[in-house]
């Protein structure tokens, strides 16, 4: 498993290149491949590319949407890290984009990559004159749009200060972090020819796989260092944000996220041998440390 997790690894990094080598303004390319080659676990591609496999599907096929929603993710992260939101001054164990290059800069590789993911998914749909290209790219837009990660991380900010209720940080959790994680299975299964079922399958492992990420994420926030980390901990403390521990209180925390993650790792056997690397993964993604 490790060797072929770093295997994935390289080559989704691998193919990234190709998207990212500077043109004219370089500055904002070089703003953009900061972000992107600062490290990073990869999550949502390694999803996407596993999810294709499960349902017999080529992974060669959904590399080009793996790059993609890593391009998303990063795009949020530059902005969720910018001093009008959580105003963080280490990402991915480096400075954070605004620090390295400037605000204005950061927001504009935030914009760059969010756009480029779009440009490179319909440009895929287009060379190989396939619908489910455009069903996978029309997935993940519904899903990272207001909607999904956008509306999650508004209601996030709107919750500051004060706590929310249960419901509330709920939708938080779901449409922040679970939208773009349910996105990248659907979409993976969506390129590997999977059926409506096994579509909708996903659409609930993500969201329990989702749900449980940011859990730990809110929990790893309290209870690890900088270092492990690669960006600040206590950051939500800082920011007085309502989390899973502010709201439910950190034994419910470590219990819920324990039953979604072991909920979304049973659901995932349904797909047999196929589904043996995401199997696994989903175990190794239940211990984490960072
Ligand atoms: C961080 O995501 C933001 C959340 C949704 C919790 P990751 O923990 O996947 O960050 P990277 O990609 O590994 O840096
Ligand atoms: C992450 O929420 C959600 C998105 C970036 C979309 P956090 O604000 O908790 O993420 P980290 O902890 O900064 O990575
Ligand atoms: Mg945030
Ligand atoms: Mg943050
Ligand atoms: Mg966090």
């Amino acid at each position: 498993m490790k060797n072929s997790l770093n295997e994935r690894i390289d080559l989704i990094n691998s193919n990234f290149k190709k998207y990212l080598s500077p043109i004219y303004p370089e500055l904002i390319y070089e703003a953009m491949g900061y972000s992107v080659f600062a490290g990073g676990k990869r999550l949502r591609p390694l999803l996407l590319i596993g999810a294709c496999e499960a349902v017999g599907g080529n992974i060669e096929d959904a590399l080009p949407f793996a790059c993609a929603i890593e391009m998303i993710h990063t795009y949020t992260l530059i902005h969720d890290d910018l001093p009008a939101m959580d105003n963080d001054d280490y990402r991915r164990g480096k400075l954070t984009c605004h620090k390295k290059f400037s605000e204005d800069i950061a927001i504009l590789a935030g914009d760059g990559l969010l756009n480029l993911a779009f440009e490179t998914m319909l440009e895929t749909a287009s060379q190989k004159r396939d619908f489910k290209y455009v069903d996978a790219a029309l997935t993940i837009g519904n899903l990272c749009g207001v909607k999904g990660t956008v509306g999650g991380q508004v209601v996030d900010l709107l919750s500051e200060d004060k706590k929310a209720d249960e419901k509330t940080l709920l939708y938080i959790h779901d449409k922040k972090t679970a939208a773009l994680i349910q996105a990248a299975l659907m979409a993976g299964a969506i390129i590997g020819g999977g059926s409506k079922d096994d579509i909708s399958k996903f659409e609930s492992i993500g969201y329990d796989l989702g749900i449980a990420f940011q859990i730990k994420d809110d929990i790893l926030d309290v209870t690890s260092t900088t270092e492990v980390l690669g960006k600040p901990v206590g950051s939500d403390d800082k920011n007085n944000k309502s989390t899973y521990i502010s709201i439910f209180g950190m034994e419910k925390a470590q219990k819920d996220y324990k039953e979604l993650s072991e909920r979304a790792s049973q659901k995932l056997k349904d797909f047999g041998d196929g589904a043996n690397f995401l199997y696994e993964y989903s175990k190794l993604l239940t211990d984490r440390i960072n």
